[in-house]
């Protein structure tokens, strides 16, 4: 019997942690190619090499490089931050996967999944430019600026969000459905139990 078939198996697309959806794949593709073609406008003649924030950065990541008609790299961060009350990060932030490649000198473009706070990439922008790249630039595909605690200034944004906490197409809840080709609300209800029970534990950024 395949999964499918099971009837103990709950689909992924129904499971009750899910809200709404708030970004249909198609919606996502449209902007990601938009970005991708202002990088290629922006970045003629040059070589930037994408970085990926692990693990959440890696969906949008591998749709956006191939939106980029550039002789780009790609290379990989993994970070992981202490998260405080209420599921907000407290910017206290450890590197679990350093880059591969030696940044100085280069054009350096983030690739996060969301910036909230902002404590993260301000972290990792500082990091970045402590090994004397010629430029670093932030692309987010969604920006949750009304809980930003240090002033970040994003190149380029998917989507702006509000308060709602969100899943799929790279972001994960509990590291599951990072996997959802479009980006959904995560039920209130359950996350909002959730939070109390995870209040002050180490959790790896994502
Ligand atoms: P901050 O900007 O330092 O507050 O943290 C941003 C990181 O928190 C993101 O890279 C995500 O890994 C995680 N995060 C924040 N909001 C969400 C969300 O709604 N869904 C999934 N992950 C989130
Ligand atoms: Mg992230």
């Amino acid at each position: 019997m395949n999964c499918r078939q099971n009837q103990e198996f709950e689909n992924l697309y129904a499971s009750s942690i899910l809200g709404k959806v708030l970004f249909p794949n198609p919606v996502i593709q449209q902007r990601v190619a938009q970005i991708g073609k202002a990088i290629t406008d922006d970045y003629c003649k040059k070589e930037p090499i994408l970085v990926s924030v692990l693990r959440g950065g890696v969906v949008f990541l591998t749709d956006l490089s191939r939106k980029i008609d550039l002789e780009i790299s790609i290379d990989f961060i993994g970070i992981s931050t202490y998260q405080g009350s209420a599921n907000i990060s407290t910017g206290i932030v450890k590197i679990t996967k350093d880059l591969e490649e030696n940044i100085e000198g280069k054009d350096i473009i983030i690739v996060e999944d969301i910036i909230d706070t902002g404590l993260t990439v301000n972290y990792l922008l500082r990091n970045l430019k402590s090994r004397n790249p010629a430029s670093v630039e932030i692309c987010t595909l969604l920006d949750r600026n009304i809980r930003r605690i240090a002033e970040t200034k994003i190149k380029y944004t998917g989507f702006t969000i509000g308060e709602e906490f969100v899943v799929g197409y790279g972001l994960d809840y509990k590291q599951k459905f990072r996997n959802l080709d479009a980006i959904y609300e995560l039920n209130r209800e359950i996350v909002k139990r959730d939070i109390e029970i995870n209040e002050g534990s180490r959790n790896e950024n994502g």
